[in-house]
């Protein structure tokens, strides 16, 4: 199993370009099979989970082929659910979301419930709400879920939370039903507009993609698009940290700034130096770090995915701050590995962390328990003194493409072995 030696305290400089987004490109690839066309998403992430969704639709008869750059060519003009891999499925929550696609196109799904992990039980009762406003009938049994509709009936939805999800779900579904389809309380991420993007470039009729209110108008059927997915707004979030851990200067390179505002904001509160100019972000984080208060919300709230990169950076801020983690029910799980580096943090009835800066973590042997959480032990051994070893990376290897060579590249000393 791999890991990653660090030598901590350098710090980092130089540029970095950022991949585009896992959870983009993982809604959108499940969605290329609302048509019976071929469909091209280019630049795709070179990450695991990419790959593990195009073997789902390989195993739903779509034919698959990735060329040298990442662009990945789905047709799937045949479309069967006889060899569903249901064991894949289960193993990766967002391969859920080709049910309402396979619903939509053959009128019935049997597939494997995904699993909760550790973050939290992630149930998707508002996804089968959902399907049932839109006239599905929905049984689950012995970990499957059944859901049945000839044809989708738009409905009106209002969403208890506003899932991210449940929303790429329902607008998959709706895209080719009877009628129109109303989604309130919408989850408004970016990567809901991005899908939304993608969607209607295959014909479907969606307004108010990115505001909690969104209008899908079904039409009979959807023909397959070309279509690059937007940039990783965790990752770029990640390099941001990165530059403050390290007293750093970064310049980011293939952003939108306005999906950046949260981290943009917490950051500065925090001194750190970020100027915006175009798709860039330069980030100066040689400054004297200040305690602040964070809580994770939907967007456009500070996103609960670079929560984990955050509480490793406050471990090191001067003063007392406090993460109130409002969207997991478990997200701290790296506190006892990052006590290990010697961080001065108390967890409050597990949903809010109280950290007091510390000078410097040292270097120590821990363990990624998650992808997000794994990433903020990462950023901890890089601002640490000493040598920090990081094991588990196949977790990071999920959602960052190629990260030990885009940290050794601004200058860490990191390496895979
Ligand atoms: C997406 O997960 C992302 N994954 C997550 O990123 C991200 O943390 C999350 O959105 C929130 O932004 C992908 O896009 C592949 P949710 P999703 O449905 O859709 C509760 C990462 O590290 N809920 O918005 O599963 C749920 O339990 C991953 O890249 C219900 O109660 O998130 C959770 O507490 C981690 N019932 C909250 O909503 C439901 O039916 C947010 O879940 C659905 C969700």
């Amino acid at each position: 199993m791999c890991k990653f030696y660090i030598k901590g305290n350098n710090r980092l400089s130089g540029d970095v370009n950022i991949s585009s987004a896992k959870n983009s490109v993982l809604p959108i690839l499940a969605s290329t099979i609302l048509a019976d066309g071929v469909s091209v998403i280019n630049n795709a992430p070179n990450i695991e989970d990419v790959y593990v969704l195009c073997d789902v639709l390989r195993s739903l008869s779509a034919e698959v082929t990735i060329d040298k750059n990442n662009n990945i060519m789905i047709d799937s003009k045949k479309l069967s659910d006889k060899n569903i891999d249901n064991d894949l499925i289960g193993k990766m929550r967002a391969a859920f979301l080709v049910l309402g696609p396979l619903v939509a196109r053959l009128g019935k799904a049997r597939i494997s419930l995904p699993g909760g992990c550790k973050i939290g039980a992630r149930p998707i009762d508002l996804y089968l709400k959902g399907l049932k406003s839109l006239g599905a009938t929905v049984k689950e049994e012995c970990g499957y879920v059944e859901v049945t509709a000839t044809r989708f009936v738009g409905g009106t939805v209002f969403l208890d939370y506003p899932s991210v999800g449940a929303t790429e779900l329902l607008m998959m579904a709706g895209a080719i039903a009877d009628g129109t389809t109303y989604i309130e309380n919408a989850a408004r991420e970016p990567e809901i507009v991005d899908l939304a993007m993608f969607l209607k470039k295959m014909g479907a009729r969606i307004t108010g993609a990115g505001t909690s209110s969104i209008y899908i108008k079904g039409v009979k059927k959807l023909s397959g698009a070309t279509y690059t997915p937007m940039f990783d707004r965790i990752e770029a979030g990640t390099m941001m940290i990165a530059a403050a851990m390290t007293k750093g200067k970064i310049n980011i390179i293939g952003v939108k700034e306005e999906w950046m505002k949260p981290a943009i904001f917490k950051l500065r509160e925090m001194g750190v130096k970020i100027n915006c100019n175009g798709n860039q972000m330069f980030v100066d984080g040689d400054v004297d770090l200040r305690a602040i208060d964070i809580t994770t919300m939907p967007h456009p709230g500070f996103p609960t995915d670079l929560q984990s990169q955050m509480l490793s950076l406050l471990c090191i801020a001067e003063g007392t701050s406090t993460v109130k983690e409002t969207v997991f029910e478990n997200r701290f799980v790296q506190v006892p590995e990052l006590r290990r580096m010697g961080a001065d943090i108390k967890i409050i009835d597990g949903k809010v962390a109280s950290i007091n800066g510390v000078q410097k973590l040292t270097g120590a042997s821990v363990a990624a328990p998650d992808l997000r959480a794994g990433a903020g032990l990462i950023l901890a051994g890089l601002g640490a003194q000493g040598d920090t070893e990081v094991d588990n990376i196949y977790f990071v290897d999920r959602g960052y493409v190629a990260f030990e060579e885009k940290l050794a590249a601004l200058g860490a000393d990191i390496e895979r072995k």
